[in-house]
């Protein structure tokens, strides 16, 4: 039988069809406007997505044989609030995961109903891409709309509704939402109460690899596939990332290198870290993880080249970035153009150059870029370790990880092996794979992703790099804490 995975992400949807031994048989993808309309602001309209996702499958499908179709599974950016009125249209664009404009509710989320609260309710404290912050902004900013909500959604929920008619969500996606009892998937009838929700306002729960139903009679004649195709809960990208990159069951490793950056730690028991800096989320396998993320990974990479440089050879940029250079860049890069979530959870931080001379070259800027966002995620491994947890290697996903470069500076600055797969396609993988577990195709998440996931290539740390990096790491860390006070100050 043939599954159809769908990433739901930031730049594009991409959508690819796996047969039930692994295969890759094609990949689409389109892409799709993102609107910053004030500094730290960010948004999409959900129409686009599915505009974009519609003709995707039906580019995808159309030279297969349509009656092998027997399941679709979405991963999907994360948090994003997708509000609904009574009659299930869009009362205004989405608001995303990387959007700033919250810090006055997450200030008074985490410092009068206080972290201690948040967290014995949700597992998490809040951070401002999370769902509730965006639902008290829009009750204080826009109370009209806000009064309109008969549901609550998420971006991956929006199109398994359109797919299906139901109003679902997975256990992983909600647990970014503040909103949910990560413990005990459920909805925290607290926090409900707290923004001025009731649970009907709320997606009905699934695990990420339950049947949420068929498509709709109108959506199979739209993309041409029979009406019997199931689609299943799908989950947040990160956890979809996971699954397709085999990150499942207990103390394994994945590091995706997106628009946004993410280290994510699977683990069979349910567990919190005691500062919150790491968020403790379900995850698709039916366990637990623990993520942090950064809100600029690959876009650090992205924007440097295309807006910056205006160049779209990113690998002949990075050529002349010899051996030699690494580990000795004056230049230091923050990553944080869109502010930062994990660990500092700053929204008022902003990207910096530092050190430069006037013998800095247009290379040196490119490596510090690539290098900011490798410590970025070392903050994060580092907070990991410090929980106790033992990370000795890690998978690498997402766009970013196609550059051997940035391959060999992140096993270095994190001093691990870094594993690669057959398949870069972390979330689109994942979500076919929990499509194929759903349809029947395999007992469990973990036994699926055992069998599937192929790791080709591993990229070992060189003692004498790492040691330099090492250096290098600790000169970054203290650039945060120097500037922080002044980034207010800079809006
Ligand atoms: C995770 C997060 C991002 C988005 C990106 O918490 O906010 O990784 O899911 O799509």
């Amino acid at each position: 039988m043939l599954y159809i995975g769908i990433d739901l992400g930031t730049s594009a949807v991409k959508l690819l069809l796996m047969d039930g031994t692994g295969n890759i048989q094609k990949i689409v993808s389109r892409s799709y406007p993102l609107s910053f309309p004030k500094p730290g602001w960010s948004e999409q309209n959900p129409e686009d997505w599915l505009r974009e996702t519609v003709a995707g499958i039906r580019d995808l499908t159309a030279d297969c044989d349509h009656s092998q179709i027997a399941g679709i599974g979405c991963g999907g950016q994360m948090h994003g609030l997708v509000a609904l009125d009574a009659d299930d249209q869009m009362l205004r664009p989405a608001i995303l995961w990387n959007d700033g404009r919250t810090a006055e509710e997450v200030a008074y989320l985490n410092e009068t109903v206080g972290r201690e609260t948040l967290s014995r309710y949700t597992a998490n404290i809040a951070f401002a891409g999370f769902t509730a912050p965006k639902l008290l902004w829009m009750r204080r900013h826009e109370p009209e709309l806000f009064g309109k909500i008969a549901k609550v959604m998420l971006p991956k929920d929006y199109l398994n509704y359109c797919l299906t008619g139901v109003h679902c969500t997975d256990v992983s996606d909600a647990s970014g939402m503040l909103l949910f009892d990560v413990q005990h998937k459920r909805w925290s009838p607290e926090m409900l109460e707290l923004c001025g929700l009731r649970e009907s306002q709320m997606a009905r729960i699934f695990e990420s690899y339950e049947v949420v139903g068929t498509l709709t009679p109108e959506m199979a004649e739209t993309l041409g596939l029979p009406k019997g195709v199931k689609v299943c809960a799908g989950a947040g990208d990160n956890a979809a990332a996971a699954v397709g990159t085999a990150t499942v069951g207990d103390g394994r490793c994945n590091i995706s290198l997106g628009t946004s950056g993410t280290i994510f730690i699977s683990s069979k028991e349910f567990g919190v870290d005691p500062n919150n800096a790491l968020h403790a989320f379900a995850h698709a396998d039916g366990h637990y993880h623990l993520m942090g993320c950064m809100l600029s990974a690959a876009s650090c990479n992205k924007w440097w080249m295309e807006e910056i440089l205006k160049t779209g050879e990113f690998a002949a940029e990075q050529a002349p970035i010899t051996d030699e250079k690494l580990g000795n860049n004056h230049v230091f890069f923050l990553p944080y153009l869109m502010g930062e979530r994990s660990p500092i959870n700053d929204t008022n931080a902003r990207g910096t150059f530092t050190g430069l001379t006037m013998d800095t070259s247009r290379a040196d800027l490119t490596q510090a870029v690539l290098e900011g966002v490798a410590y970025g995620i070392r903050d994060s491994l580092e907070v990991a370790k410090s929980l106790g947890l033992s990370i000795p290697r890690s998978k690498l996903c997402g766009g970013g990880a196609k550059s051997p470069l940035w391959q060999k500076i992140f096993a270095n600055v994190l001093d691990l092996d870094v594993d690669l797969l057959e398949t870069e396609e972390g979330p689109g993988y994942g979500g076919a794979i929990l499509a194929a577990v759903a349809c029947g195709e395999y007992p469990t998440v973990e036994a699926a992703a055992e069998t599937l996931v192929h790791v080709t290539k591993t990229i070992h740390p060189d003692p004498e790099l790492s040691a330099r990096y090492e250096t290098q790491y600790q000169k970054f860390r203290q650039i945060y804490p120097a500037m922080k006070g002044l980034f207010p100050v800079l809006h």
